[in-house]
């Protein structure tokens, strides 16, 4: 089973922070993959210092080219050194009505350029207070991910949309029940879902990663605010 650390800058950081994408670089990562998001604008410089740290986009458009003013396809983020990217952060979907089609389209134009896709689902709080987390989860799972996904191409990220930069985080319980369920509708759907890398994000931390990292069916984490230090994310990836 894959264990990833991927850390998403979201609209933070200029070069004034490649450093701690330096310090990162100088650790140990054998045994997980430890993948960085930048901003677009950071992601050459940030490939050209990792080492063994892998970069990624935050999005990508679904075209490869074309008449998209201020937009990034998969392609372009694969000639600036990324090897991963994220598509359908509920920060995406809710500022940008992206929608589970636009979603598929997008991870699929990730896969067709190579990159290895990061598919984010989650609840907002009125869905869970509503009891409907499963068949959210559920649905944006089927309309999301792409038919053509497997286990060493794509990677399923479980982020609470009410968790995320907020230090609320579900009990144990509540991660692992949807874990499973995601786990179940990947084993149904594809011949390789028993081992898709399945992520939990929303204020993770040193603190409470290795609680979370122990959850069954969370094979790592796809974190925000606590990726931007070295030191911060380093104690995730040591909890990993
Ligand atoms: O992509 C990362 C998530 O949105 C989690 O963000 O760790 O700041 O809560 P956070």
């Amino acid at each position: 089973m894959r264990r990833i650390a991927a850390g998403n800058w979201k609209m933070n950081g200029t070069g004034a922070e490649l450093g701690e994408i330096e310090t990162l670089a100088a650790r140990n990562t054998d045994s997980v993959e430890v993948v960085i998001c930048p901003p677009a604008t950071l992601l050459s410089r940030a490939a050209d210092i990792a080492g063994p740290v892998l970069v990624g986009g935050q999005d990508c458009h679904a075209a490869e080219s074309g008449a998209h003013t201020g937009d990034v396809s998969a392609t372009m983020l694969k000639d600036a050194g990324a090897s991963f990217v994220i598509v359908g952060h509920s920060e995406r979907r809710a500022d940008h009505g992206e929608t589970d089609a636009d979603i598929a389209a997008k991870a699929q134009a990730g896969l067709d350029a190579g990159l290895n896709v990061i598919i984010c689902v989650g609840e907002t709080l009125d869905e869970r207070e509503a009891g409907r987390t499963l068949d959210v989860v559920g649905t944006q799972l089927a309309g999301s991910v792409p038919d053509s996904a497997a286990s060493n191409t794509v990677v399923i990220a479980y982020e609470p949309v009410w968790a995320i930069g907020t230090g609320k985080v579900p009990s144990n319980d509540e991660i692992e029940e949807v874990h499973g369920h995601i786990r179940q509708l990947l084993t149904e759907r594809f011949d390789t879902g028993a081992e898709m890398a399945l992520l939990y994000g929303g204020s993770v931390k040193p603190s409470n990663a290795a609680e979370i990292f122990a959850v069954p069916h969370v094979n790592g984490a796809l974190v925000g605010g606590a990726s931007l230090k070295a030191s911060d994310f380093g104690g995730i990836i040591d909890a990993l």
